[in-house]
């Protein structure tokens, strides 16, 4: 998500706009820009401290008492300063701002093209001054070549447009991204939220989908597409900065977590096409032939990637029959991988710029394999090593502990699993059914998301012991040890991971009524099996919190406590089942007053081996 910040009034705009890009620079920062209505722009690399420096002595030639600015969390095009925001049209009039995705820019980048518009990025936002500058000619009339722009355009947008021959209005609308209009006193603003505005007024519209606003120092309108006016009166925000940039939840953790069903809309936006059971993975187009020759796949992760990447080997396997090994990258390149041209080496990464899963890239590449990405941070050093790969679009992950990247990362190993499979011998009806499963799944996850009160009073009730055992089978084999990972890694309690079927292996032996369970038992080809491996537990008198499917009565007679899922498919169950252990997790960190978000010893990137 990017963040967008704009003032129209009677005050210098620069220091304004810079001021307020410091205040937005949670929501992600590759690259920031700032344009002067009439006056200058500039535009940096990296966080808004790079932009300060490129400003430094120069501040007199940013005269102008309105400007746009942005910082980019980059998701069409590498972050660099050509991609930057803000973005213009050839006559250098219109000029934008954009937080969200241009689905059709393609189309519309090639029919400005062939009517001479000369590009200078590789953004899709960059469309959008061209075609405003097309429907001026028609028009000659700001708003309504706005209009006629937002006709055009398909997908998501929060965007904001400064006109050279208009400097007292800014125009801006709102599509599936938020846009907050602040009222001030002879002056307005425009944010992707309140946090920048908050130091000039509490007074704030929020925009709904649908609607324009215009704003001059003293006046703001809102209508439709159609013109309709709407009239809205301005409400008093009550937040403090810091609880705007977590969305009002206590942590980012928190507010992450509660992203999960968000993250699946916008991880498969434009990717899935059930009518035909196929997918639409733009970034692997370029190696679609080599894919079908590919008949061993290597994943490599770390951590809760590495988890996410045994998820997709039950899925690839399971239903496309190529073979799949996972290793954590600092594994595989200490050792002797058997690699050849028809191996498909698959790095996940929610940062990608993991020591570890780069250095196995590169070892993979240099023995000839295919190297592909599933990547959250567009530009990051693996999505340009590898190539070719899936972004994920989930957005900034600013807690540690990774919560909404791995609910995206199993979407998006869902995703492959379909666009491999249905390149072989997966029909065209199973990989239908995959995908309206997964479009079902964000309303699945909201009924579990809606348990969160009771979940946190079960982590209350399970705060007194000091060590877990995880247990999950089959696809939720890897959710064991994710859920361990989470509460080792927030709560610094002892968790182990374990297959259930290798409890009686070994670990079995920990368990007495000090040694707490959490049992991943859904209704899957492996339920029985988990019953028997509670039963053990139970027999030992060991406590037993279980994740078991709505409707499950059965799990209630053995387990001390339950916390319910929706059903699913079998291969999809981690997506759901993974949410209340990142709850469970959350709320143990909490109930010991913990730093949830930034967890003692750790690093959001481990860029060192
Ligand atoms: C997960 O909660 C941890 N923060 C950590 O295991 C993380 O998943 C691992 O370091 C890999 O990071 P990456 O996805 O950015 O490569």
């Amino acid at each position: 998500m990017c963040g967008i910040f704009s003032y129209v009034g009677k005050k210098e705009a620069l220091p304004i706009l810079v001021d307020g890009l410091s205040s937005l620079e949670y929501r992600g920062y590759d690259s920031s820009g700032v344009y002067v209505v009439g006056s200058n722009c500039v535009k940096s690399v990296g966080a808004v401290e790079n932009l300060r420096k490129k400003l430094d002595g120069k501040e007199n030639t940013f005269s102008g008492t309105s400007g746009i600015a942005h910082l980019r969390w980059a998701t069409h095009g590498e972050p660099t300063e050509k991609n930057a925001h803000p973005h213009s049209d050839c006559s250098g009039k219109f000029w934008v701002v954009h937080n969200g995705i241009i689905e059709n820019y393609k189309e519309l980048k090639e029919h400005l093209i062939s009517l001479g518009h000369i590009f200078k990025s590789d953004t899709d936002t960059e469309v959008v001054p061209h075609l405003l500058e097309e429907h001026f000619k028609r028009e000659n009339d700001f708003e309504k070549a706005v209009k006629q722009t937002l006709k055009d355009i398909k997908g998501t947008y929060g965007l904001v447009i400064a006109f050279k021959d208009e400097k007292n209005k800014i125009i801006t609308c709102r599509m599936g991204a938020p846009v907050v209009v602040g009222v001030g006193v002879g002056e307005m603003f425009v944010a992707s939220d309140p946090s920048p505005i908050l130091r000039h007024t509490r007074q704030v519209i929020y925009l709904r989908d649908g609607e324009i606003a215009t704003l001059t120092p003293e006046n703001y309108n809102i209508c439709s597409l159609d013109s309709t006016p709407i009239a809205r009166d301005p409400e008093m925000i009550e937040w403090e900065v810091d609880q705007i940039k977590k969305d009002g939840y206590d942590h980012f953790m928190m507010k992450e977590i509660m992203e999960a069903s968000d993250v699946i809309k916008n991880t498969t936006r434009g990717r899935l096409i059930p009518e035909n059971g196929l997918v639409k993975l733009g970034g692997l187009e370029i190696v679609a032939d080599k894919l079908k020759d590919i008949n061993r796949i290597i994943i490599v992760g770390c951590g809760t990637a590495y988890y996410s990447g045994v998820v997709g080997e039950y899925m690839i396997e399971e239903y496309t029959g190529i073979p799949v090994e996972v290793e954590v990258g600092s594994e595989f390149r200490y050792r002797k991988p058997l690699i050849d041209k028809n191996t498909m080496l698959l790095a996940i990464s929610q940062s990608g710029e993991t020591a570890d899963t780069l250095e196995a890239i590169r070892e993979a590449k240099r023995k000839g394999a295919l190297a592909i990405g599933i990547v959250n941070t567009v530009g990051s050093t693996i999505a340009r090593e590898t190539d070719a790969g899936i972004y994920n679009h989930a957005g900034p992950e600013i807690g540690v502990a990774s919560t909404k990247a791995f609910i995206s990362q199993i979407t998006a190993l869902a995703m492959l699993t379909v666009f491999l499979g249905r390149q072989r011998e997966m029909s065209m009806v199973t990989g239908k059914r995959i995908c309206e499963e997964i479009i079902s799944l964000p309303e699945k996850m909201e009924k579990i998301l809606s348990q969160k009160e009771e979940i946190k009073k079960l982590a209350e009730k399970y705060s007194i012991y000091r060590d877990f055992l995880y247990l999950g089978r089959k696809y939720n084999y890897a959710i064991a040890y994710e859920g361990a990972l989470k509460l080792k890694e927030v709560s610094y309690i002892h968790a182990e991971g374990c297959g259930a079927g290798e409890m009686k292996h070994g670990p079995l032996a920990m368990i007495d009524e000090n040694f707490p369970t959490l049992a991943i038992a859904p209704s899957d080809s492996v339920y029985e099996k988990m019953i028997s491996n509670i039963q053990e537990i139970k027999a030992r008198k060991g406590k037993v919190l279980a994740i078991a499917t709505d409707g499950d009565e059965r799990i209630k007679e053995l387990a001390d406590d339950v916390i319910y899922i929706p059903k699913t498919l079998e291969m999809l169950t981690p997506i759901l089942s993974v949410i209340p252990l990142q709850l469970f997790a959350y709320y143990m960190a909490v109930s010991k007053g913990l730093n949830v978000d930034r967890p003692r010893n750790l690093a959001k990137s481990v860029t060192v081996e």
